[in-house]
C-alpha cells in the first residue's frame, strides 16, 4: 500500500458534518486527510467542498482506524471530535442516558490508539464537561499518556465570528506543548451589520432565488407578517407583541427559555446560536434587523462565517441542520492556527 506522505501537519475529522472544521483547519495550514460522518445530505455538501479529502460516509460504530492507514503517513497530527451535541444540550429535553448518540465521544478512542495523534481536540457544548462520560473520556486520555488541559469556555464572539456561540473545548497532547496549544488569540468581536448588510433584499421562495440559492425568504403567513411588523427594529421580541396578536402557547410563558422569539437581531450586535432553526423566527431571536421576514440561509451561513463560494447541498432544512450544526469555520481556524503553532515547534 502507498502511503501519503504530507507537507503539512494532517489532521483527521471525525463528525465532520458538512465541512466547517475541516475549512478552518485548512485555512490554518493544515492537511485534512480524513473525514467521518453518515449523514447522506452533509456529506454531499463535504465532499463537494473538501474533494481531496477520504470521507468514509458511515456510522462511526462500523468505521476502524485502519480504515484511514492509506491516508495517514504513519503519524497523525490531530485528531478532531465533535460529536454530537444534542445530548447535552441544555435545550435538549431528552434524558442523555437514554440518547444513544450520548456515547459517541467513545468511538474517538478507537483513533487515539492506533494513531497516537500528538494532539486530541475536542469540541461540544459546555453540558459536556460535567457528564460522566467527559470526566472518564479525560481519565482515559490520561492513562493513554496524554497530559489534558482542564476544560476551556470559549464564546465564537471572541474568535472574530459574529456570533454568540458558547463552546466547551478539550485539548490533550502528548509530545507536544500544551501551553502553545492553549494560548488561543482572541480576535475583536464582528456585527451582524458587519457580516449581511451589503446584501440585497432577498426575494421570497426558493425558487425565485436566481443570484444565489440560500438568498431567499421564506414565505411567511400574513399573521406572522403582522406579528413582526410590531417587532421594533434591532430588537424586540414575542413580549413586544399586542395581545391579540400573541400566541395563547406564549401568554402563560412569559419566562420560558424561548422569550427570544420573534425577535430581530441587530445590526451593531452579534446575532444568538444559531441552531439548526436558525431560519425559522418561532424558534429564536432570527428575525432580520428592520425587515419583516427571517434571516436567509445566506444570511445564516455568513453569520456562521462561511464565506459565500462554499457550496450546499439539500433542502432547505437540510442546509439549515448543516449550517446550524456546524463549528464556524474562522472559530476552527483561531484554535488550529494555536494546534499547528504546538505541533510545529
Ligand atoms: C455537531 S455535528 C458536527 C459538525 C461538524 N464538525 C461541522 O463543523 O460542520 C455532529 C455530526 O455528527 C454526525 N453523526 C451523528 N451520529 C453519527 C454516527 N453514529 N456516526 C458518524 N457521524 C455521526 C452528524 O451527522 C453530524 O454531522
Amino acid at each position: 500500500m502507498a502511503i501519503k506522505r504530507y507537507q503539512k501537519p494532517s489532521a483527521l475529522d471525525l463528525f465532520c458534518g458538512s465541512g466547517a472544521v475541516s475549512l478552518g483547519l485548512k485555512q490554518a495550514g493544515f492537511e485534512v486527510v480524513g473525514a467521518v460522518d453518515l449523514d447522506v445530505g452533509a456529506c454531499t455538501t463535504y465532499r463537494a467542498n473538501h474533494p481531496e479529502v477520504k470521507l468514509v460516509e458511515k456510522d462511526i460504530r462500523e468505521v476502524s482506524a485502519g480504515d484511514f492507514d492509506d491516508v495517514i503517513p504513519g503519524k497523525l497530527d490531530l485528531l478532531v471530535v465533535c460529536a454530537p451535541c444534542q445530548p447535552f444540550s441544555s435545550q435538549n429535553r431528552y434524558k442523555k442516558d437514554n440518547d444513544a448518540r450520548s456515547n459517541l465521544v467513545e468511538q474517538s478512542k478507537k483513533f487515539i490508539i492506533h494513531f497516537e495523534p500528538s494532539i486530541v481536540f475536542l469540541e461540544n457544548v459546555p453540558g459536556l464537561a460535567s457528564t460522566d462520560i467527559f470526566s472518564n473520556f479525560s481519565e482515559w486520555l490520561g492513562r493513554a499518556g496524554y497530559e489534558v488541559a482542564k476544560p476551556m469556555r470559549i464564546d465564537a464572539s471572541e474568535l472574530g465570528v459574529a456570533q454568540r456561540r458558547i463552546r466547551m473545548i478539550l485539548i490533550a497532547v502528548k509530545g507536544v506543548s500544551l501551553e502553545k496549544a492553549s494560548n488561543i488569540a482572541r480576535i475583536g468581536k464582528k456585527t451582524v451589520g458587519q457580516l449581511i448588510r451589503d446584501l440585497p433584499t432577498p426575494p421570497i421562495g426558493r425558487n425565485a432565488a436566481r443570484e444565489d440559492p440560500l438568498h431567499y425568504s421564506r414565505r411567511h403567513s400574513l399573521l406572522n407578517i403582522e406579528r413582526l411588523s410590531h417587532i421594533p427594529v434591532n430588537g424586540g421580541s414575542r413580549q413586544s407583541l399586542p395581545p391579540h396578536l400573541q400566541l395563547t402557547c406564549h401568554k402563560n410563558s412569559r419566562r420560558s427559555s424561548f422569550s427570544d422569539t420573534y425577535g430581530r437581531m441587530s445590526w451593531d450586535d452579534i446575532s444568538p446560536t444559531l441552531t439548526t432553526g436558525c431560519t425559522d423566527i418561532t424558534k429564536g431571536r432570527y428575525a432580520h434587523p428592520v425587515q419583516n421576514r427571517a434571516i436567509t440561509l445566506r444570511e445564516a451561513a455568513r453569520l456562521q462565517s462561511f464565506p459565500d463560494n462554499y457550496v450546499f447541498f439539500g433542502n432547505a432544512s437540510q442546509v439549515a441542520m448543516q449550517i446550524g450544526n456546524a463549528v464556524p469555520p474562522e472559530m476552527m481556524r483561531s484554535i488550529a492556527t494555536s494546534l499547528k503553532a504546538a505541533i510545529q515547534t
